[in-house]
């Protein structure tokens, strides 16, 4: 497949002397030029987010909302070395944080907490009138699905469902091609969270990975509460990292939406097995039963008649993968093997083409790559960190409907629950609620192809 790589690198080049405007990309009179934003939750993730807005001329930090005050001292440590004035503190105990909300000159907040506190915090800030960011997963059950989508509908305010996997280079060649009808008509998708996180889940106490077997009030950062999750739910406990892709592919919520799934579970060893090899048989975790199977596999009917096989898989030794598969009527893509295969462009029928997927995902390069990934570069996972925070900013700048929405948030993360009651019932078949009411039907899709957010 002949693919002009001058042209690639030509364009890239060119697009590095874009990168002096940024920002602001809003020049409209109805954005605002700067975006007061509060962070609540400032622990690994919520400090990257700091760090990425910190690069930025568009944002003010106003205040900080953390119960650690190590993390705030941190976070002000963080806004000092890049000569930004103080930000105003909170986290006296775990609702401060609303104090924050009734700070009236705060536009947008970023909500990275443990999952428990993200939909609470979520219609909190949206009732209070504020553009919201929310990490993922957005929502642990249905009734806080519907919460989500209820506020934002109630309040008008806006939701962001912060998934970055959405902004990866390779998923927007990929939604490139997709809307550039490379796949034709699309058939089925895979993909999942494959991240062996046996180090994330129990630590010492202190590091942040690994060292120990610890996990709850004896685990640092994400030990102290993730690892709880494992041990009371058997689910698909971290569905968008995979489905949000897809579902943007698949115009799910505008056009489409989910109809349906059937999950299975495998039974669990790989946290047991890790707790004994790391702390001894005589270690008192050894004695829990862990809930969560060590493979969930979800597979999601969709209203156009495509299937999607959700994985999550965090239990077991095992190279990270967001294991994409995007299958049409003319082609298919496997992001694991980099591999592709287009009918009548392959080089042999029925085999991968030689050369790996590169120069496919080089011609399709996403305009935002092309104009801006020198700057998303070191900016966290790659670089699509850089971009989820530019989305965030620019939709909360002209106070439009971000990218990825609140039925987004909602439909997504609805696949824990009904996968949990799936896999409860011996896999029977639970429905999706619309959440759009209807709306879906009419929902244009986000305009992605450009290279503004
Ligand atoms: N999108 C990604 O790539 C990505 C990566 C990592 C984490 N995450 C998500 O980000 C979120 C945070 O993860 P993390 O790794 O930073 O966890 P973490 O445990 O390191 O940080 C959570 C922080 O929230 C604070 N907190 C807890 N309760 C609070 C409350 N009531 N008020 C204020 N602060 C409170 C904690 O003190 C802690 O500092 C999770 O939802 C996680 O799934 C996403």
């Amino acid at each position: 497949m002949a693919i002009d790589r001058r042209e690639f690198i030509r364009n890239s080049t060119m697009a590095g002397l874009g990168l002096a405007f940024l920002p602001n990309l809003a020049f409209g009179s109805n954005s605002k030029q700067v975006l007061n934003v509060g962070f609540i939750g400032l622990g690994l993730r919520g400090t990257g987010h700091l760090r990425n807005a910190l690069q930025r001329s568009d944002i003010n930090v106003k205040a900080i909302c953390d119960i650690s005050k190590d993390r705030l001292r941190l976070a002000q440590d963080m806004l000092k070395k890049a000569d930004k004035p103080t930000a105003l503190e909170f986290g006296k105990d775990d609702y401060d944080y609303r104090n924050l909300l009734d700070l009236e000159d705060i536009d947008a907040v970023i909500i990275a907490t443990p999952w428990l506190w993200h939909t609470p915090m979520s219609v909190d800030a949206m009732k209070a009138g504020k553009y919201t960011g929310v990490e993922v997963s957005a929502a642990m059950t249905m009734q806080e699905c519907w919460d989500l989508v209820n506020t934002h509908e109630s309040t008008g305010s806006h939701l962001m469902i912060l998934e970055n996997v959405n902004y990866r280079r390779d998923v927007m060649a990929v939604l490139n091609m997709v809307r550039q009808d490379v796949f034709g008509e699309l058939m089925h998708f895979r993909c999942g969270y494959q991240h062996d996180l046996r180090e994330v889940k129990f630590n010492d106490g202190v590091h942040a990975y690994g060292h120990g077997v610890e996990f709850g009030e004896k685990g640092y950062s994400e030990a102290a509460w993730r690892t709880q999750h494992s041990l009371k739910r058997n689910a698909d406990l971290y569905p968008t990292q995979g489905v949000g892709p897809v579902a943007t592919y698949a115009n799910i919520n505008r056009g489409n939406r989910f109809i349906s799934l059937t999950s299975h579970a495998t039974k669990s060893r790989g946290l047991h097995n890790h707790i004994v090899a790391q702390g001894g048989e005589d270690h008192p975790n050894a004695k829990l039963k862990w809930k969560l199977g060590d493979i969930v596999t979800t597979t999601i009917d969709t209203a156009n008649g495509e299937t999607i096989i959700v994985t999550h898989d965090t239990n077991l030794p095992r190279p990270y993968s967001l294991g994409f598969r995007v299958q049409g009527t003319k082609g298919i893509w496997e992001v694991d093997g980099n591999r592709i295969y287009i009918e009548g462009k392959a080089e042999k029928a029925h085999r991968w083409d030689d050369a790996d997927a590169d120069a496919w995902l080089e011609k399709y390069d996403h305009p935002l790559w092309k104009r801006f990934g020198a700057e998303a570069e070191g900016a966290g996972h790659g670089g699509m960190d850089f971009f989820v925070m530019n989305a965030f900013v620019e939709s909360a700048k002209r106070q439009i409907a971000p990218p990825l929405d609140a039925y987004d948030a909602a439909a997504w993360s609805s696949i824990t629950p009904l996968s949990e009651a799936s896999i409860a019932e011996g896999g029977q078949v639970q429905q999706f609620p619309d959440f759009t009411r209807g709306k879906w039907i009419k929902r244009k899709p986000y305009n992605w192809i450009k290279d503004s957010f």
